[in-house]
């Protein structure tokens, strides 16, 4: 958030900021990189609900940040050919917020509700007529005798909610899309995949081996791998004539603190909270959090699914542990522990 209103004041950076993040977008299915199982079902709903004239079934896009899910949203609506209406769960605080948003809707038309997650309960309930029968039922008149319900028939639309958290969603809510679509880290040839094409975009020269070497270090994420790729960009433009080597790579992602794991400083304070202050855990997020001055939303959300899904640390009923891998990456003995005093 801070970072966006840094931006408003540099009107120009942000312009040509978003204007980049737009070309870097890919508008169809077809140019969309890896998610092969999500893509091949997602284009036969799509294919068969065009074939029937039907709007698409309500679709629900979950996983961590960064994997293409607001991506996906667009590219629904282009290929269903409607408009698309993005809304944010947070900025829904008053039913007559969301209201006023599904009276502009027209027929076909996706809406897409970000951080679902975090639309108030209350709003919540609104939304449960739109999905099943398309209609809105709203309170006229002042409180009391004079207050009657009025209700106002919509067109068909297709709802995509997008979540980094789909625990978080209430039952009632998950049960109303037919399409429940999960984002996984991409693998390493997606990612390379990704990188090629977004140097292509940028119009930079790159060697093969560096774009594995972006790719490794990507935490299998396109937005990661994007943006390490725009800051080598610099390196290579101020140190190699532009053009990006495998050293390039190097060199600059180890200036960025990105370790060859793709870990940053903050995956690395994570680690060490765990193993140093709480002697490999189990911990519980909260303290852990608070142990090194992190958010726990931002532990949980950005860092911890990719420790976990590439096994540096395990989740247990009691709380979090380092695995022998997160010592070895660490360069820890864990001998080195007992008995003697922690670092801070
Ligand atoms: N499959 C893909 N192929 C190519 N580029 C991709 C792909 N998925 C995502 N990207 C790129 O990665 C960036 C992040 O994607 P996007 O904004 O859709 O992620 P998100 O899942 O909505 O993240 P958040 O949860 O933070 O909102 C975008 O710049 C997008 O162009
Ligand atoms: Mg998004």
């Amino acid at each position: 958030m801070e970072e966006e209103r840094i931006l408003d004041g540099a009107e120009t950076a942000e312009e040509s900021s978003s204007d980049l993040e737009q070309a870097l977008r890919p508008a169809s299915l077809k140019e969309y990189i890896g998610q092969d199982e999500l893509k091949h079902n997602l284009n036969v709903f799509i294919q068969a609900a065009r074939s029937r004239n039907e709007v698409l079934d309500h679709v629900l896009l979950y996983g961590p940040p960064g994997l293409g899910k607001t991506t996906l949203a667009m590219i629904i609506a282009n290929e269903m050919k409607g408009n698309l209406v993005t809304v944010s769960g947070p900025a829904l605080q008053k039913s007559g917020d969301l209201a006023a948003v599904l009276s502009t809707l027209e027929a076909g038309d996706v809406l897409f509700i970000d951080e679902i997650h975090r639309l108030p309960r209350q709003i919540e309930e609104i939304l449960y007529p739109a999905m099943e029968d398309f209609y809105l039922d709203i309170i006229v008149g002042k409180e009391g005798a004079s207050a009657h319900s009025l209700r106002l028939a919509l067109p068909p639309f297709t709802l995509v909610g997008a979540t980094t958290r789909a625990g978080d969603l209430s039952a009632p809510l998950r049960d109303r899309f037919g399409i429940i679509l999960p984002l996984q880290y991409y693998a390493r040839q997606d990612l390379e995949r990704i990188v090629s094409r977004t140097a292509g975009i940028l119009d930079v020269e790159m060697d093969e081996d560096a774009v594995s070497e972006v790719a490794l270090r990507s935490r299998g994420t396109p937005r990661i791998a994007n943006r390490l790729l725009r800051r080598i960009r610099d390196f290579a433009q101020v140190y190699n004539d532009g053009l990006i080597t495998r050293q390039v790579a190097k060199d600059a992602l180890n200036r960025l603190n990105v370790d060859e794991l793709g870990l940053d400083t903050t995956d690395r304070r994570f680690l060490e909270g765990i193993i140093f202050r709480f002697k490999g855990g189990p911990v519980g997020l909260e303290a852990l959090a608070s142990s090194i001055g992190e958010d726990t939303a931002t532990l949980s959300d950005m860092y911890e699914p990719y420790l976990l899904q590439i096994g540096l640390i395990n989740r247990t009923p009691r709380g979090r542990v380092a695995t022998s891998k997160a010592y070895e990456h660490l360069g820890v003995l864990p001998e080195e522990l007992s008995g003697k005093g922690l670092p801070d």
